[in-house]
């Protein structure tokens, strides 16, 4: 089937109300574009999923922060667009701001506190920005299911609680981080990295691995596996943060790892903003680790 490419709301309502005759189940794919391997695998399970795979491809400027560089953020359309048709996406959303945001736009999904830890004490103002665009890309393309990549742990969080306090018809599905051979978390952000910095970024999932290899080897406590990772970092003086978090509300933990937690950090390297976590689940096939961040 050839992939439809749809600019405005009207033309995507029109061309999803056909492939969701006879009860054909959507999946859902947002995205900023400057695709890699990690949208890939998100995209590979939608369709593994679903029968049809909508992508959008789109540059939020609310999710930017005043200091932030909305302008150089990377844009790679025609190799997205080629990635797009290769893993036969039926339909590539690619909405002007004008379309998203009308004239006089003054409605925002506010994230309340789950956006003020991690990253958004960083970068204030960035979860309501994801939330607000979410939820109207959902309104827009009314999935069954929609895929995130785990590297985003934070904004997987507040999307699911999103869906939850305001009855939103989606499931989330959340998939594991794609990785470099070397442990590098992939990311659009890694392409403006040089090739001294890209080797100090390695320090960042060396550190998870660490603290990984420690609670498989049995430690529980937050402060020792907290510990390994840290011995990782000691020359990173652009540690934006290293914290081990509840999975559901962000919160430290403040005892034993008795479900399933997830140490998550962010750094400066150069000019690049990087973020990567790990789960630390003391019991993978529960429930409880299902319930609340459904990995693939
Ligand atoms: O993860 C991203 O690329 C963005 O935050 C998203 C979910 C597409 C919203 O702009």
């Amino acid at each position: 089937m050839s992939m439809r490419i749809v600019r405005t709301i009207s033309e995507l309502r029109a061309v999803l109300k056909a492939l969701r005759e006879n009860g054909r189940r959507i999946g859902f794919v947002p995205t900023m574009g400057c695709l890699h391997e990690g949208h890939a695998a998100l995209i590979r399970q939608s369709a593994a999923r679903c029968d049809h795979t909508v992508v959008s491809i789109f540059v939020n400027p609310t999710q930017f922060g005043p200091t932030e560089d909305l302008s150089n953020y990377p844009r790679e359309l025609e190799r997205d667009q080629a990635l797009c048709l290769r893993l036969d996406v039926s339909v590539l959303f690619l909405p002007e701001p004008a379309e998203i945001y009308p004239t006089a736009f003054c409605t925002f999904v506010e994230p309340g506190q789950l956006g003020d830890q991690l990253c958004g004490a960083f970068r204030p103002g960035h979860f309501r920005g994801v939330a607000t665009v979410v939820t109207k890309l959902f309104n827009m393309v009314q999935p069954d299911l929609a895929f995130f990549g785990q590297r985003d742990l934070q904004q997987t969080v507040i999307i699911r609680r999103i869906v939850r306090d305001l009855n939103l018809p989606v499931d989330i599905v959340v998939v594991p981080t794609v990785r470099e051979p070397d442990g590098l978390a992939l990311g659009s952000r890694n392409v403006d990295l040089g090739p001294e910095e890209r080797a100090r970024a390695l320090c960042l999932s060396r550190a998870l691995f660490a603290a990984e290899a420690a609670f498989q080897a049995g430690e529980r406590r937050p402060d020792r596996l907290l510990d390994q990772a840290r011995q990782h970092l000691g020359t990173l003086d652009t540690l934006q943060y290293l914290e081990l978090v509840d999975t559901q509300s962000l919160e430290p933990l403040g005892r034993d790892v008795v479900r399933t937690s997830a140490m998550c950090l962010a750094a400066v390297i150069g000019k690049t903003r990087l973020i990567d976590n790990v789960l630390l689940a003391p019991d993978p096939d529960s429930a409880q680790f299902t319930s609340h961040l459904e990995t693939e």
